[in-house]
């Protein structure tokens, strides 16, 4: 069951809380996010893949509100970052810095060398050229640095093409095929000051076929396996993440038969297993508040315009993503279909295209569903738009997550040369 219901009187509201109520008292555009529903998602997520064993980091690049990353620290995961800024926000939020792995194509020699001085757990390292960078940072420090090699296995993952990451055509990972991979692994493995931790795959996101994981895990099994089989220490198989959610109901995530697959593939393989979910653990409970500022009759068109724009919510014009958009107050009957936009000088500023909306006027409440995955984090000020705050309702309790800025706040970060 979704995180957000309906009370008695048709109000949307969550954890006990009417969301209308939340807009008086903190103003919109307002992320809200459901962290009953985070945690059960993450249980699930982690109970799924128990039978493997399996140590789950969440991917913070999908959420990385201290909160929330707080939230999902005390129910026992560990961390996914890409950047130094999120090892920040994971170790600031109480993440133990052996349950980090740094993934990404390009970490700097500052970002490595600040995860060794952390004592982070792994590093997923994805060309020679970086774990010579490794090497050399590690060997400066007079440690050894635990680093995988994430591969690339070649499958597509059947998914937008700006978040596939399968293909040998992207830049991620190092090729299975013409013994790249084998021969930088043994490279490693020779390195005093690399420890090897084994291998990593992530074909990319908002994955609703298991097939493609299928191929991937199949894949990546056997090339661990002839690794291992030349003597080589394979401790670990970080099976990244990827799995889609359903962005038109905000149904549940089906673990079960995700861990199943996990399992039938891996049972006694000795490999132990890494995980890395975004998406799926924050997705369907979060959504984005906002209000109406105008309905403006097009030619044959019902413009809403409303106070949230791309810069709060990027998905919709940058992937076409679909989120479901519902109104805040009672549902009543349904006038006609409407374009959701922001007040952003652009024609792909949209949130929702031909909605079947009842009647709405300035001031009304929308939420935009299914926002908690990738949408506070991508974020920006264009239009110079302070970015939409961050609550969460826990426990029948609102807490601010981060409030949103001002436009006094977004003037103090420049300086005004003084031109001659
Ligand atoms: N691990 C690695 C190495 C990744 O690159 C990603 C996501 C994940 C884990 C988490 O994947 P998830 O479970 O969330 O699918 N901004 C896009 C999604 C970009 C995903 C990038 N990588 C969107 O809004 O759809």
């Amino acid at each position: 069951m979704s995180s957000f219901t309906r009370d008695s009187e048709g109000m949307l509201s969550v954890g006990g809380l009417r969301l209308a109520d939340i807009a008086a008292s903190h103003g919109t555009p307002l992320y809200v996010y459901a962290g009953d529903g985070i945690r059960d998602d993450f249980t699930r997520f982690a109970a799924a893949v128990a039978p493997v064993n399996g140590t789950v980091h969440f991917a913070l690049k999908a959420n990385s509100a201290l909160g929330v990353i707080a939230l999902l620290a005390r129910q026992g995961a560990g961390a996914d970052i890409v950047s130094g800024g999120e090892m920040e926000r994971a170790l600031a939020a109480g993440v133990a810095a052996d349950k980090i792995v740094f993934s990404g194509v390009g970490k700097t020699a500052a970002e490595i060398g600040a995860a060794l001085d952390a004592g982070i757990g792994q590093i997923n390292a994805e060309s020679q050229q970086e774990i010579e960078m490794i090497s050399q940072v590690a060997a400066a420090r007079g440690v050894t640095a635990p680093v995988a090699l994430r591969v690339n296995v070649d499958v597509a993952p059947k998914t937008h093409a700006k978040i596939s990451t399968g293909q040998r055509s992207t830049k991620f990972g190092v090729s299975t095929s013409q013994n790249e991979a084998a021969t930088l692994y043994r490279q490693m493995a020779e390195d005093a000051h690399i420890t090897p931790a084994g291998l990593a795959v992530h074909i990319g996101s908002q994955i609703l076929d298991l097939d493609p994981f299928e191929r991937a895990y199949g894949a990546l099994l056997e090339f661990g396996t002839a690794l291992r089989g030349e003597g080589l220490p394979v401790p670990i198989l970080d099976l990244g993440g990827g799995i889609g959610v359903d962005y038109q109901h905000g149904e549940p995530t089906d673990f079960t038969a995700y861990g199943a697959l996990v399992e039938q593939i891996f049972a006694d393989t000795g490999f132990r297993l890494g995980f890395e979910p975004g998406r799926s653990i924050v997705a369907n409970s979060g959504l984005l508040m906002s209000a109406v500022i105008h309905v403006k009759h097009g030619d044959n068109k019902r413009f809403v315009i409303v106070d949230a724009a791309m810069n709060d919510l990027l998905r919709p014009t940058l992937y076409e993503a679909h989120h479901a958009i519902q109104p805040v107050g009672p549902l009543g009957s349904m006038e006609g279909p409407a374009d959701i936009v922001g007040p952003v000088c652009e024609t792909g500023d949209y949130l929702g295209l031909d909605r079947m909306m009842p009647s709405l006027a300035g001031g009304d409440l929308l939420a935009v569903m299914s926002a908690g995955a990738y949408g506070a984090v991508m974020a920006s000020s264009y239009n110079t738009r302070p970015p939409a705050g961050e609550v969460m309702v826990l426990d029948g309790e609102l807490h601010v997550l981060r409030r949103q800025r001002s436009v006094a706040d977004l003037l103090a970060e420049e300086e005004l040369p003084a031109f001659t």
